[in-house]
């Protein structure tokens, strides 16, 4: 699917219907990248269908790995993934540079796997990632026995000289479920044990997936270890929807009156619901029902209504749950209620700059906002105006910025719109179909 490089997006006056968002991007590069080390052929079904994922994909190709795509059932359903695993350490040299794209996932995780491969490789990425921080999974893979150099010294392009790696305990300074994840996934492949001490709890995919497909992981509260060179099972697996895409239509929901939005088939993993516990402290009325669990992550539907709106504090402390949804929530600034976050400096080293460039493109529209050095904060009671606004390259941004032009007084363009293929290529058009222009009810 195509999506225009600018999109125009009218106001509106509330949200209404049912939805299904994409699979989850997390997930699916965790079920990919395991597939790849497990023994026998595993099947993907509802494969995230945005471009970071296609990256992980084809980096796994470039290093053996057989990758098929089949249809699925129904026309509607993205194709079905066969990955012929290759077994622990088995891919094979790439000859070729492994290219993540837009995906920090890839890199940092599929960096992980290759450390303990013995051969040489090198990833890049794109102009985004090339500028992302690196050293954070330098660190534990050199101590794990790899060698592994980068541009500047923190920079893509990566180089690394997989080994034969040894377990370690680590303790990383900054809460990141990718360098958990990229420990992990090259502590199942060294010897003796690793582990991992978090200093907050991140996303828990990796040690659900992994216990998925038959390993044995400890979770001791932030400690999460695991004894190398246990053999992983392919089997089949379904990845569920994603609740960071779910996200901007839940806060669109839970911002405008009259709105109410049903999203099914979502994942409401407890280490990625942050963002429920936000919205309804906002004031929405939201209800949760777990209908399924695949793979040990719980999957199930949630209804969002508009309710009273207030001021909005997020702490430090919630971060990194709602790490991916601080640019949609924001834009609750410019519905009613302030919004106000605090310890989220990690913003700074995403896709983008998303302090900076969230506070300069909501600004663009009208918004009284203010940037701060680990944070930002966007003023009640200032109606968009609308205008013209660059996504600069960052999927999330794009996304919330649609969010916010359905309160502004007039249509707002979004440039570089094109950046939701990276996670949510429909965007638009479910956008599209959930607004409602009119004020007679549907
Ligand atoms: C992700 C972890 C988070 C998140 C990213 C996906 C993952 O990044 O922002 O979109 O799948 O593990 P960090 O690990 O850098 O916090």
């Amino acid at each position: 699917m195509r999506v225009a490089d600018r999109v125009s997006v009218s106001p509106a006056h509330r949200v209404f219907g049912a939805l299904r968002v994409p699979g989850d991007k997390s997930i699916s590069h965790r079920y990919a990248l395991l597939s790849a080390l497990a023994d026998g052929r595993s099947t993907i079904a509802n494969y995230a269908p945005g471009a970071d994922c296609a990256s992980t994909l084809a980096c796994l190709g470039a290093l053996g790995t057989i990758v098929s795509r089949t249809p699925a059932p129904r026309a509607e359903d993205p194709p079905i993934i066969t990955i012929e695993g290759r077994g622990l350490r088995g891919l094979r040299p790439a000859g070729v540079e492994l290219d993540c794209g837009n995906s920090g996932s890839t890199m940092r995780m599929l960096g992980g796997v290759i450390a303990a491969h013995p051969f040489v490789s090198t990833l890049i990425g794109d102009a985004s990632l090339s500028r992302r921080p690196m050293r954070r999974i330098m660190g534990p893979l050199t101590q794990m026995g790899a060698i592994v150099t980068a541009e500047a010294g923190d920079r893509p392009p990566l180089k690394i000289h997989g080994a034969d790696l040894s377990g370690i305990h680590f303790a990383p300074d900054t809460p990141s479920a990718q360098v958990k994840s990229a420990v992990l996934l090259a502590g199942l492949q060294a010897s003796g044990d690793t582990s991992v001490l978090e200093p907050a709890s991140t996303r828990d995919h990796t040690e659900r997936a992994l216990t998925a497909f038959g390993a044995n992981v400890t979770i001791s509260g932030r400690l999460i270890g695991l004894r190398g060179g246990q053999r992983l099972a392919g089997g089949a697996f379904q990845v569920p929807g994603d609740i960071s895409s779910a996200a901007f239509m839940a806060v669109a929901a839970a911002a405008m009156p009259g709105s109410d939005v049903t999203i099914t088939g979502v994942g409401l993993n407890p280490s990625r619901a942050g963002l429920l516990d936000v919205l309804r402290r906002f004031g929405a009325d939201i209800e949760t029902a777990v209908e399924d669990d695949h793979a040990g992550e719980p999957v199930g539907r949630m209804r969002i209504r508009h309710g009273r709106m207030t001021d909005l504090v997020i702490t430090p402390d919630e971060v990194p749950e709602v790490i991916d949804e601080l640019p949609v929530l924001s834009t609750l600034g410019t519905f009613g209620g302030s919004v106000t976050v605090s310890g989220a400096g990690e913003l700074r080293v995403k896709e983008s700059d998303r302090i900076a460039e969230l506070v300069a493109g909501l600004r663009a529209m009208g918004a009284d906002a203010e940037e701060r050095p680990d944070g930002f904060q966007v003023r009640a009671g200032t109606r968009l105006t609308g205008g013209t606004v660059h996504a600069r390259h960052d999927h999330r941004l794009a996304m919330a910025f649609a969010i916010a032009a359905l309160g502004a007084a007039a249509p707002t363009l979004i440039q570089g719109a094109d950046a939701v293929a990276v996670s949510y290529p429909g965007f638009f058009d479910d956008l599209e179909r959930l607004a409602v222009r009119t004020q007679a009810s549907r």
